[in-house]
């Protein structure tokens, strides 16, 4: 059981009144809870920013893998997650000319892959996997971190989305993002290809035969979660499967963008929101978690910031630096949860 700091205590149990009244709006089910869509965004209250939203310590997700320490996007930076305990291992998908899906951040290949011009420059969609099998994706990093280079860096190829799950299986989860999916027609059926093949699209889904993919107890056992910028990725994949947990991410460049219309709009395919860490406030956590949606914010590496996001209440985190918030994670409390999966 989790010792609670002291400090704690007292909003605890305001909090647990709280949740009584939360919870009842919040089953989960995506598909038959009107009341999730249709409830307006709450006042902030130091309260509801106390009480995260999963009965799991918050989430940490290696952010293109342990990529503060190891070239982003290559075996070595997943390993090291791994080994640092990271929960989740982040990917961002292109595909290749000939329908490949790779782990590669950039739509283009020139930050970080070095090799023959004609293969390893210019955007990967453009690129077959036979060429992009000629190129080193850990060179770079040696190159613009030399305190931190390592000669088994040199020469790392891009894995493909196969490649990683057939490597790490169930010791790690998995949390992908369909990249710029409107240029990359075919991405989302690709990628459900690949993890039918793994068998991790049934792991984590309900054997009473539902659609609750929305169950929001899923965050914490799912072996995948799919995020994208893209609200029509999303739900593309929420259509064809229900059943994977969903995670809208969000950055700057609309108003409000994390506004009681949006988030009510983001509550009928996701389970949670992966918010520029920046647009974290008290009113954030408090309009989400009433929605019944998780916050993951990113890319946070620095502790200080890692603990002002913990303090609210945030459910998860992705950073480049496993380590660290592991160690920061270590000194809050296990969220306490406000919505309870839906039931059968
Ligand atoms: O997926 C969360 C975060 O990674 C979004 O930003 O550009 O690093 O994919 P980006
Ligand atoms: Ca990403």
């Amino acid at each position: 059981m989790t010792v609670l700091p002291a400090r704690r205590l007292p909003l605890l149990v305001i909090a647990a009144l709280a949740l009584a009244a939360v919870a009842t709006s919040c089953s989960g089910d995506d598909e038959d809870d009107t009341t999730a869509s249709t409830t307006s965004a709450p006042a902030p209250s130091s309260t509801a920013t106390t009480t995260p939203l999963l009965d799991a310590p918050a989430t940490v997700i290696a952010h293109r893998g342990a990529s503060g320490l190891a070239p982003e996007h290559t075996f070595a930076a997943y390993d090291l997650a791994v080994e640092q305990g990271a929960d989740f291992i982040e990917h961002d998908l292109q595909l290749t000319a000939d329908g490949v899906l790779v782990v590669v951040h950039d739509a283009t290949l020139d930050r970080t892959a070095r090799g023959p011009a004609e293969s390893c420059t210019g955007p990967v969609a453009t690129k077959t996997l036979a060429q992009l099998r000629q190129c080193d994706v850990g060179s770079w990093f040696n190159e613009a971190n030399p305190a931190l280079a390592k000669p088994e860096y040199e020469g790392l190829p891009i894995p493909t989305l196969a490649e990683v799950v057939a490597r790490y299986g169930t010791d790690v989860r998995y949390y992908i993002e369909t990249k710029a999916p409107e240029a990359q027609p075919g991405m989302e059926q690709a990628l459900l290809a690949v993890l039918d093949d793994a068998g991790l699209t049934d792991a984590g889904s309900p054997d009473d035969g539902s659609t609750d993919a929305g169950s929001r107890a899923d965050l914490t056992t799912a072996p995948v979660v799919i995020q994208s910028f893209s609200a029509a990725s999303l739900r593309l994949v929420h259509d064809l499967r229900p059943d994977l947990p969903l995670v809208q991410l969000v950055t700057v460049g609309t108003d409000d963008p994390l506004g009681p219309a949006q988030l009510d709009d983001i509550a009928d395919y996701a389970v949670g929101i992966g918010p520029l860490s920046a647009l974290v406030d008290e009113t954030v956590v408090a309009a989400a978690h009433e929605r019944c949606l998780a916050v993951h914010p990113w890319t946070v590496d620095d502790r200080a910031e890692m603990a002002r996001l913990l303090d609210l209440g945030v459910d998860g985190l992705f950073t480049n630096l496993p380590t660290v918030a592991i160690q920061v994670r270590a000194d809050h409390a296990a969220p306490t949860p406000v919505c309870t999966p839906a039931q059968p």
